[in-house]
């Protein structure tokens, strides 16, 4: 019996796993190790993860993308209310007054709960990790985010026993982040020394996290949290998408909202320019060819204008920092290292914001996309010690 680590993320899950040779990300049968957090249902079977991913577009009323923030969340919350004009499939209030998810599936009209649709994410996780690890996997830690509620962060639980896990914990996403970055450091000082201070900025697709963390040897203290929720490399995605509709209007004459495929093939060839963005300043093209009523389409997008238009949403970087650092009580001297991770922090932008509000450079020591599960199957490895002692 091997136990995971699990980063259930709103767009990338990993899969990760504490082995004698060290942590070890786990690949999926695409012989990759992210699998994007996608259901996709159709009328003899379903997919979930790559397979469910290019079905995004072809059958975009019955793939389920962007729902880790309908966990514990009644219907009528104004977040769920807010995104549901955006998606592609449709909403339904529950019984119980929470959101399921509308779909047809084997022929039959169904709504499923945010807690079916993570179990079958999970279930498609655990397969792949018992594939790579040729034994059954059951204990597992699962990382959730810091401002998580508990009403949320027991939905996520209720998912994973859907998918047959037995879930030993759920850690902060942050948190996870802390202890991937103390188990490798040889040069912590001892517990007698002043700590050292680390702070972990993580900005994924839909949320921005900070933690400052004090580090001895043997001893991980978490000084402070904070967070913007609400802010992550999705906001980015949709400025574009928002300033290309309004482009393909006055130069095509094309109402892009009312296409949903249409707005989602913008959506990915956004992302990939905002990507794209963080590697070249200069002037990018975006050409999709047969976009609506067989029209091509074309423009072009740069940094400079990329970060006019995102002004909004940069600005809202620093103050979660400045909580962070507040509620630590520490000064910006006593900071030994700023350690970036998530997607959205390869944004130069972000990146010179976190660096100007801390007075110094970021540091990339941990992987960006997979410390979260890594950190989470060092926690599992040890929730299972602590299990096999206390029984
Ligand atoms: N090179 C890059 N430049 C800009 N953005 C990037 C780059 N690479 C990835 N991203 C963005 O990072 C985001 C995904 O990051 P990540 O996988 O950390 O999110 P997540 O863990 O799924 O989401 P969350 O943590 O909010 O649940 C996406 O918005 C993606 O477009
Ligand atoms: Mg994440």
């Amino acid at each position: 019996m091997s136990v995971v680590g699990i980063d259930v993320g709103f767009q990338n899950c990993y899969i990760a796993v504490a082995r004698s040779g060290g942590i070890e990300t786990i690949a999926n049968e695409y012989s990759d190790r992210c699998t994007p957090a996608c259901v996709s249902l159709a009328s003899k079977n379903r997919m979930i993860g790559n397979a469910a991913k290019s079905q995004i577009i072809t059958n975009f009323k019955n793939t389920v993308h962007g729902f880790k923030k309908f966990h514990g969340r009644a219907f009528d919350d104004p977040f769920v209310q807010a995104e549901k004009p955006k998606l592609p499939y449709s909403l339904h209030k529950l019984d119980n007054g929470n959101t399921g998810i509308k779909v047809r599936y084997l022929e039959e009209d169904k709504v499923f709960t945010c807690e079916q649709i993570t179990g079958m994410l999970l279930t498609k996780l655990k397969e792949t990790s018992e594939n790579a690890l040729k034994k059954p996997v059951v204990d597992c830690v699962i990382s959730v985010p810091s401002f998580f509620t508990d009403a949320e962060r027991r939905s996520v639980f209720d998912a994973s026993q859907i998918a047959g896990l037995n879930c030993l914990r759920l850690i902060t996403d942050t948190t996870a982040v802390a202890l991937a970055y103390g188990i490798y450091k040889q040069d912590l000082p001892t517990p007698e020394e002043r700590p050292r201070n680390v702070v972990f900025v993580d900005m994924g697709h839909s949320s921005f996290q900070v933690a400052i963390t004090a580090f001895n040897k043997g001893k991980l203290k978490v000084l402070s949290t904070a967070f913007d929720p609400y802010l992550g490399g999705r906001n980015f995605d949709e400025a574009l998408v928002d300033y290309f509709c309004e482009e393909f209007k006055s130069k095509y004459k094309l109402n892009v909202r009312d296409n949903p495929r249409a707005v989602l093939r913008l959506h990915q060839e956004c992302e990939k320019l905002k990507k794209l963005m963080s590697a070249n300043s200069s002037d990018l093209p975006l050409n999709i060819e047969c976009f609506m009523n067989d029209i091509d389409v074309s423009s072009r997008m740069n940094r400079g204008h990329f970060e006019e238009m995102c002004a909004q949403y940069l600005m809202r970087v620093e103050m979660p920092l400045k909580v962070a650092l507040e509620q630590s009580k520490l000064s910006r001297d006593d900071i030994y290292a700023v350690e970036i991770v998530g997607g959205a922090t390869r944004i130069p932008a972000i990146k010179e914001r976190i660096a100007k509000f801390f007075g110094k450079d970021v540091s990339t020591t941990l992987n960006a996309d997979e410390a979260v599960a890594r950190g989470c199957a060092l926690q599992a490895i040890n929730s299972l010690l602590t299990c096999i002692v206390l029984h």
